[in-house]
């Protein structure tokens, strides 16, 4: 049922969605549909009734609702059945804490993530895709949304501690952070606990991936206690550890909230950034023409085949082009929840306190309205002095407002440095039959993306040898495992 309520600024449309299922509400189009339940949502108002499980939530379809609520996060604040479910594995760090006392936490956390900051980790980040791409050989099948998670979960390691975990705990931590993301999507979508106490083995794996995602950022940190006499880094870790101390801030923070803050920073930093790599790359050879443009771009900048370091990360410009096209096209971060905290209003209905608020990244950034030709995939969208007139609201991969993603320069710039140094050396091919299945879960991105790779023939005339160590080689390599993943399936047969 569709109704039309007079708001302040126009007539907003209020409805239902239908087909709710008695218990489960809509959990099962959710899970089995997602996208297009999503893209359903629209016709039925800008302000639509849905359940997950026997819950009402009510999803903002139009941008200028979408803006009002990430705009006052006072009235709506994080929570709702995604905010419940990461606060339960996460603690209370600065992605999942109530209004209150975000800024004290943002305040924290803020020096690390800084312009400046970030450009002096773009050599770091270069030396891990580097190092990511040695063991790739022409004529393989690499794994890519294995490796692009790898390299996401080193260099977000680096930043936090200034050190990589060691392959095989990188590769347990992918693995757990798969399991639980797909594990929380469940849990939002069909916020019922019963159903999750129940010992089957999905809630076993669940359980035991959380579990274990803690114990390496526990072990991480007490590793880093152990050495802190002898050790005063200069990271993200420092900065928490000497807050906990009491130095320079106005009150200490607890060991927990130290744990707090950097598991979520390790979960907030690995996913996200590593499904934006594997679909840049999956989009990118969908698109031959884009291919090109890029290529050509990568062998100007990039000509001594070194990764860029921050003064060519400015003349990268079709590169970030295609990265902010690939966040309007497939955002990681799709579906968020808020929870009213008093009564209010939206779209002109009246919410009571409690009400559980849904908005989708995806859903907006998929408006005929706001993006023409939503589903084509289109770099040139970006282009300086083309860039469309974006509506307030309407273009949010990273969120907006004062809750909007702390390390947005930090992703951006890797994904950058990895997009043009692996372009610069490799053209990525699907594997003859491949279909594209996105599933989502917490996050949206390919998650079984496997590519041959080619070395790309041309080079420009003057390459310095130094280029070689990280160039790839041309002749057809037999198959290897990828042993820096410690027996890890990175690299398969073509
Ligand atoms: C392409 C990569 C990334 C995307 C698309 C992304 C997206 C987002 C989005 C949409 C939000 C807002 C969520 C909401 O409003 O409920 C967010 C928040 C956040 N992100 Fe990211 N993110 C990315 C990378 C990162 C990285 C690399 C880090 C840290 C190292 C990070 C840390 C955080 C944190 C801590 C928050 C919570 C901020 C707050 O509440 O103050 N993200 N991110």
């Amino acid at each position: 049922m569709s109704g039309s309520v007079p708001g302040p600024a126009r007539n907003w449309t209020v409805g239902t969605a239908p087909g709710i299922f008695p218990f489960l509400g809509h959990g099962i189009d959710l899970v089995r549909r997602p996208l297009a339940f999503l893209e359903s949502l629209p016709t039925h108002g800008d302000l639509v009734e849905i359940r997950l499980g026997p819950q009402r939530a009510w999803m903002a379809c139009h941008p200028d609702l979408v803006h009002q609520v990430i705009a006052d996060p006072e009235t709506f604040d994080k929570g709702g059945p995604l905010y419940d479910r990461l606060r339960i594995l996460l603690g209370d760090g600065v992605g999942t804490c109530r209004h209150q006392d975000h800024r004290r936490q943002r305040r924290l956390l803020q020096p690390g993530f800084r312009k400046a900051r970030v450009a002096d980790q773009v050599q770091l980040m270069g030396e891990e895709v580097e190092s990511v791409c040695r063991a790739w050989r022409g004529g393989q099948a690499v794994d890519i949304s294995a490796t692009m998670m790898d390299l996401s979960t080193r260099v977000i390691s680096r930043v936090l501690f200034s050190d990589s975990l060691d392959a095989a705990t990188a590769v347990e931590m992918r693995r757990c952070l798969a399991t639980v993301v797909r594990g929380m999507f469940v849990r939002t979508v069909m916020p019922v606990d019963a159903l999750f106490r129940v010992p089957t083995p999905a809630n076993r794996r669940y359980r035991h991936a959380s579990d274990r995602l803690r114990a390496i950022v526990d072990a991480a940190v007490a590793e880093r206690r152990r050495g802190a006499a002898r050790d005063d880094r200069d990271d993200l870790l420092g900065t928490l550890l000497a807050a906990a101390r009491g130095d320079g801030v106005e009150s200490a923070i607890t060991d927990r909230e130290v744990h707090g803050q950097v598991i979520t920073l390790m979960f907030a930093g690995a996913e996200s950034t590593a499904l934006c790599l594997s679909s840049a790359l999956d989009l990118v050879a969908r698109h031959p023409e884009e291919e090109r443009r890029l290529h050509s771009e990568v062998d100007a900048v990039l000509a001594s085949g070194r990764p860029p370091g921050p003064d060519e990360l400015p003349r990268l410009v079709r590169t970030r082009c295609v990265l902010t096209e690939t966040l309007r096209h497939r955002p990681p971060g799709w579906l968020f929840t808020r929870v009213a905290t008093k009564e209010t209003e939206l779209a002109g209905h009246r919410l009571p306190p409690g009400a559980t608020v849904v908005f989708s990244p995806y859903l907006l950034h998929h408006d005929p309205a706001l993006f023409p030709g939503p589903d084509r995939f289109l770099p040139d969208r970006w282009l300086p002095g083309q860039a469309v007139a974006v509506r307030p609201g309407a273009m949010i991969p990273f969120g907006a407002g004062r809750r909007k993603c702390i390390g947005e320069t930090l992703a951006m710039s890797e994904a950058m440095v990895a997009v043009a140094f692996i372009t610069r050396h490799w053209r990525l091919r699907h594997l003859p039959g491949y279909e594209e299945r996105l599933r989502p879960a917490a996050s949206l991105g390919p998650r079984e993306l496997v590519m041959t790779c080619e070395p790309r023939a041309s080079r420009p005339v003057g390459t310095p040898p130094a280029a070689a160590s990280s160039a790839p080689r041309t002749a057809v390599a037999p198959v290897v495992r990828n042993s820096r993943t410690a027996g890890g399936n990175d690299v398969h047969d073509a």
